[in-house]
């Protein structure tokens, strides 16, 4: 069954590739990666992380860009139109809604996120960060976090970028926006690891992120390194349908799927080495946890030369991987928006991304008037990240490797993956089917605290 894209298309193999890697890398590489690394123990918490990345992660992905790609429509409606050609329950556009929804939770707080990125890059840029002192530096953190109306600025501002970007469409603004960007990135990330091994401590930070100590693994690192290797391959909440809904039909998923884990997994242990040296010479704590980035790091930036110049590029950095993501994050929405709404692309961008920015507020609200305010025990913000993180991106990606593996025909799953051989595909049938869901269970019944 071959269909086209109501929403457009990539214009090459590369242009998809550049834009599912921005995807993946994002604030979850550079902000959470190092933080979690570096409470996870190091190298122990890297280790289980490839292994999740690679064992897990890989044939997700594998099975949601197909899925995508049979269906070529929003998640919900690829879902349902290869449930059709199957035989199978319409029911399984849920597996769609989940993405669909999953997105647009994320995105209402990846943006505020974003927007403090964006506000450090003016505060580095503009010298505010210069001999800067740890207690200065947790105070200008903690004040920005006080200030709603500051903070509601710089997640609109940061909500304008990506509505702007997706507004223009695939190949006119997603597509463009990559090209630019990930070229751009690539090289601020590889000249700050040069910088920061070369006049950091290189070789602590080479040992802390290489050397394993697995006496510090226990259940809950592992169960976060699988969560964080969902998350940062941009997995089971409607991204990789979207993006590979738009897939020309002569790529191959399963080649792609490695470049963009692979493509991921190291942009995050860049990430680790330029941060870490930093950390390791100036005497910082490496298990800082979220602060890690915005309160720790600037305290190096603020003694060392050239700080300011180091300090805005590092921010920059991080603000062109989070916009990179965040336009993947919209366009599982804006798509929907076209097709059940009969939006026009531009209508559809601004009406989901407000919809979106006033969720977001919710999470603003967290860090300030409403800290104290909790459901669960939990601020909006948590519960966010916790029903998306834990519940819907665990849940979401086991029912799609039951649907490709249980009832989605082999046939159908070997004609999509025509490009590797009978072996090949074997083992990643044997994954997508047994392995994949198993360990997805554990998961989710953990989460649910089962165990
Ligand atoms: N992967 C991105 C990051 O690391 C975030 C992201 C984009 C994402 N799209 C997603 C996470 C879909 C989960 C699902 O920052």
């Amino acid at each position: 069954m071959q269909r086209t894209s109501q929403h457009g298309n990539w214009s090459s193999r590369a242009a998809f590739i550049l834009a599912a890697v921005g995807s993946a890398v994002g604030l979850g590489n550079i902000w959470k990666f190092p933080y979690e690394a570096g409470q996870g123990g190091g190298a122990a918490f890297v280790a289980i992380y490839l292994l999740c990345v690679f064992g897990v992660g890989v044939p997700v992905m594998i099975a949601e860009l197909s899925l995508g790609r049979r269906g070529r429509g929003s998640p919900p409606k690829s879902l349902e139109l290869v449930a059709t050609d199957e035989g199978r329950s319409k029911a399984w556009s849920g597996v769609g809604w989940i993405g669909t929804i999953g997105a647009f939770l994320v995105l209402s707080f990846y943006s505020v996120i974003g927007g403090w990125t964006l506000y450090y890059v003016l505060t580095s840029a503009m010298g505010g960060l210069e001999n800067i002192t740890a207690d200065a530096s947790g105070a200008l953190f903690n004040g920005f976090l006080a200030d709603s109306m500051g903070l509601i600025g710089w997640h609109l501002a940061f909500m304008a970028i990506t509505i702007f970007i997706v507004a223009r469409g695939i190949q006119g603004g997603l597509e463009k926006a990559v090209t630019f960007l990930m070229p751009a990135l690539f090289v601020l990330l590889v000249g700050l690891a040069i910088y920061s091994v070369t006049t950091g401590d290189g070789a602590a930070a080479i040992k802390f992120l290489f050397a394993p100590d697995f006496s510090k693994v226990n259940a809950d690192v592992v169960l976060q390194a699988l969560g964080q290797a969902f998350f940062s391959l941009s997995l089971a909440l409607g991204t990789m349908l979207a993006y590979g809904a738009y897939l020309p039909e002569d790529v191959s998923i399963p080649k792609s799927s490695f470049i963009i884990a692979g493509a991921d997994t190291g942009v995050a242990l860049l990430a680790g080495l330029v941060i870490f040296p930093i950390v390791f010479a100036y005497g910082l704590e490496a298990g800082a946890g979220p602060g890690l980035i915005f309160v720790t790091l600037p305290i190096a930036f603020g003694q060392m030369v050239g700080g300011q110049i180091v300090g805005t590029l590092f921010f920059l950095l991080l603000a062109i991987a989070a916009v990179t993501s965040s336009i993947s994050l919209l366009e599982p929405v804006v798509s929907w928006l076209e097709e059940h709404r009969g939006f026009k692309r531009p209508v559809a961008a601004i009406t989901a991304g407000g919809a979106i920015f006033t969720v977001g507020l919710g999470t603003v609200f967290s860090f300030n008037h409403w800290a104290e305010v909790k459901f669960f025990g939990r601020t909006v913000f948590d519960n966010l990240d916790f029903l998306t993180n834990n519940i819907m991106m665990p849940l979401g990606g086991l029912l799609m490797v039951v649907f490709v593996g249980w009832f989605v025909s082999r046939k159908s799953m070997r004609s999509e993956l025509h490009t590797i051989n009978d072996d090949q595909f074997n083992i990643w049938y044997m994954m997508a089917r047994y392995v994949c869901p198993i360990a997805l269970i554990i998961i989710f019944l953990s989460v649910i605290g089962v165990f």
